[in-house]
């Protein structure tokens, strides 16, 4: 076993747990970052020294000068998003050169992807809610085996590739949307976005490689969370990738002996945004409340986060199948003032039978009921506390209480957005 080990971070929930602001925190001892599923329907937000930097395809740890960044083969690459965020990380006066690299077979996301996304949500009656980036479509030309990835850019077959795409979709039930794209328009505009993505191309599973030969250690970084995993999440209201820790091995390229360590990232709460089940949601004030404090909307399209208290069943779950080593706690700050805080700590059904493993069945889920503990709120100050000793006893309590319940140790405490904002254990 290596000295120094690779992590995985993952979201338990489903997203936005603040995997970005852990990254971020965690690069500083990791010379390699990687992104290895997902695209640009992520937003990872970091705060440091009063600034904010929202990341979609770019892994977090690009604002830490020695590490290398890297987006592996598992995540779809729509070109402008990606062009958009380099540029923008440039402008804040960031150097990304010969330290962020593409993987030469990630898949592509092309401008038919978000038509045929867009219009297949509003062709659904019961909508998934996905960002409208093409993530899905993307996904489905991969697999299919239609889809183009970075290397195809730079060859012969590119057009030739390309126009058997849009031939396929032009007969599809959104062909019509896809007719109107002018093919020539979209080949001039894609070729030169290859141009300028060309030096940072890269044989990405031979450069990590050589990074675990020479034993530096890899910061592994995942996207959305557990419960939105094609296979393991709410089905079908996912998305369309594995955001399961393992899947940090296929999804970069490394053999999964090198994954050694798995972080769990969970809110002190929860929430979602799109469609799909959320058994412990709050539709009143005090959803509304975590929604605000917590400053609850989307870093990638803006929309209102659904908000709720913590669930165990779902965390119990996503801990067993990542094979979570350790858990961080983010946002306790946001429930500082809060008078009482429940804990989901298991489902019942009619019979009153107990459940405290949350199904992969919507149908036997949505025949459970959360049953709650009630905790008295510490209604004191936690944000920005950096001494475990220094976190108000009941919020202490708290995170002990978790921890006993989900049989898995809390490294870390996070207290607010800044990059020094969290107690380390
Ligand atoms: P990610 O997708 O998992 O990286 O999370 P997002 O960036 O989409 O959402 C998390 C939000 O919570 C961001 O606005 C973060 O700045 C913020 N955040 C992260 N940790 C904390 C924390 O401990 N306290 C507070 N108040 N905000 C936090
Ligand atoms: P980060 O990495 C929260 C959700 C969408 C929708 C579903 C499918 O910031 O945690 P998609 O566009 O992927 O087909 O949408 O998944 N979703 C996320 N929710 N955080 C994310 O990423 C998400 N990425 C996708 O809202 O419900
Ligand atoms: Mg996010």
């Amino acid at each position: 076993m290596q000295d120094k080990k690779n992590t995985v971070i993952i979201g338990a929930q489903w997203g936005d747990e603040g995997k970005g602001k852990i990254v971020d925190v965690l690069a500083e001892k990791f010379p390699h970052v990687v992104r290895f599923h997902g695209g640009h329907n992520a937003g990872h937000t970091l705060w440091v020294n009063g600034k904010k930097t929202v990341l979609h395809l770019v892994p977090s740890g690009i604002l830490h000068k020695k590490a290398k960044c890297y987006i592996g083969s598992g995540v779809v690459v729509d070109l402008s998003a990606l062009i958009e965020e380099m540029q923008s990380i440039k402008k804040a006066k960031v150097d990304i050169e010969g330290r962020f690299f593409l993987s030469s077979n990630a898949p592509l996301i092309l401008p038919i992807h978000p038509v045929l996304d867009k219009a297949g949500e509003n062709a659904k009656e019961n909508k998934i809610g996905t960002t409208g980036r093409g993530i899905g479509p993307a996904y489905e030309d991969f697999v299919s085996r239609r889809g183009l990835r970075v290397h195809h850019l730079y060859e012969k077959c590119f057009e030739e590739r390309l126009d058997a795409l849009l031939a396929y979709h032009s007969q599809g039930t959104h062909g019509k949307e896809i007719k109107e794209l002018d093919r020539a328009e979209l080949i001039k505009s894609i070729k030169k976005m290859a141009k300028q993505l060309k030096p940072f191309v890269a044989d990405v599973p031979a450069l990590l490689a050589k990074a675990i030969e020479k034993n530096e250690a890899i910061l592994f970084e995942g996207a959305q969370g557990t419960m939105l995993d094609v296979s393991y999440g709410t089905y079908p209201f996912v998305t369309s990738s594995q955001c399961v820790a393992s899947h940090a091995a296929t999804g970069s390229g490394v053999g999964a002996k090198h994954l050694h360590n798995v972080v769990a990232v969970t809110k002190a709460y929860c929430t979602r945004v799109g469609g799909g089940p959320f058994p412990t949601e709050l539709d009143n004030d005090i959803g509304e409340s975590l929604r605000q404090i917590g400053h609850e909307f989307g870093a990638t399209t803006g929309r209102k986060r659904r908000c709720g208290w913590i669930d165990l069943p779902a965390l119990r779950r996503a801990i067993a199948l990542n094979g979570v080593d350790s858990l961080v706690l983010t946002k306790v700050d946001v429930l500082d003032t809060f008078k009482e805080i429940m804990v989901c700590t298991h489902y019942e059904n009619s019979k009153g039978e107990k459940f405290t493993l949350s199904p992969f069945s919507l149908e036997e889920l949505e025949g459970l009921k959360p049953v709650y503990k009630k905790f008295k709120g510490w209604k004191s100050n936690s944000a920005d506390v950096k001494n475990w000793d220094d976190l108000p006893a009941k919020l202490q309590d708290y995170v002990i209480f978790l921890e006993k319940q989900l049989k898995t140790p809390i490294s870390i405490v996070s207290t607010g957005q800044e990059r020094e904002s969290f107690v380390q254990r």
